[in-house]
């Protein structure tokens, strides 16, 4: 079945509220273990719990008015399924005022490529541009071959920026995307 046949109905996206920290939490603790098995270690992997992404995901509502950062679940079929985050650029070398970032985007594996990941981001970039960024960043592991083509397939490029993220013992390779918006 071709994708465009297979776009999903009933998707609402909207702003996350605290009691959305287990949902989000679920999804990306879904998400990691197989976006990233192959990528990071395996013992690493195994080792991350749901609590653990719970008790960040916590942290991150939270924290978000602080940090002048937004977080968007989206909902399908009323059922929490995926999440985006977006504030100000984490870079010291970037203006903050100016740049903003995509920290982090991640469905449910079970709703990969029907078209969600775009309209969730869709409606994270427009929050950046609402907040007046003229760009936006963010980093993605450079062997992470599926969300590179996602980035690449809605406009963002490859900007030259490395950096490593400690996963375990080991330190992996992250590259840095960018994009007007
Ligand atoms: C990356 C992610 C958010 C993308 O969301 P999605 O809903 O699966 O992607 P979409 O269906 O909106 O894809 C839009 C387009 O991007 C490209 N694309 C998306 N996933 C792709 C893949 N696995 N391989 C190649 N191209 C892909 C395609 O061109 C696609 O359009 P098409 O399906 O009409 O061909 C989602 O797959 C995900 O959560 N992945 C795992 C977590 C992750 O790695 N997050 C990023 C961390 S930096």
């Amino acid at each position: 079945m071709s994708s465009s046949t297979r776009r999903a109905h009933g998707v609402d996206i909207r702003e996350a509220v605290a009691g959305d920290a287990e949902d989000i939490g679920r999804v990306r603790h879904a998400s990691w273990q197989v976006a990233y098995s192959g990528l990071m270690p395996a013992d690493y992997l195994a080792g991350l719990s749901v609590d653990g992404f719970v008790l960040s995901a916590r942290r991150m509502l939270a924290d978000r008015a602080a940090r002048r950062a937004e977080v968007l679940v989206a909902e399908v079929g009323g059922v929490v399924s995926g999440f985006a985050s977006v504030g100000p650029s984490r870079d010291a070398d970037e203006d903050r005022d100016r740049v903003g970032e995509l920290y982090a985007i991640y469905l449910d594996p079970a709703i990969w490529r029907l078209g969600i990941g775009a309209r969730l981001q869709q409606v994270a970039l427009q929050r950046l541009r609402d907040e007046g960024y003229a760009e936006a960043t963010l980093w993605v592991l450079a062997t992470n071959g599926p969300s590179r083509a996602f980035y690449e397939h809605t406009g963002w490029r490859h900007d030259g920026g490395v950096s490593g993220f400690e996963a375990g013992a080991e330190v992996l390779d992250e590259t840095r995307y960018r994009r007007t918006l």
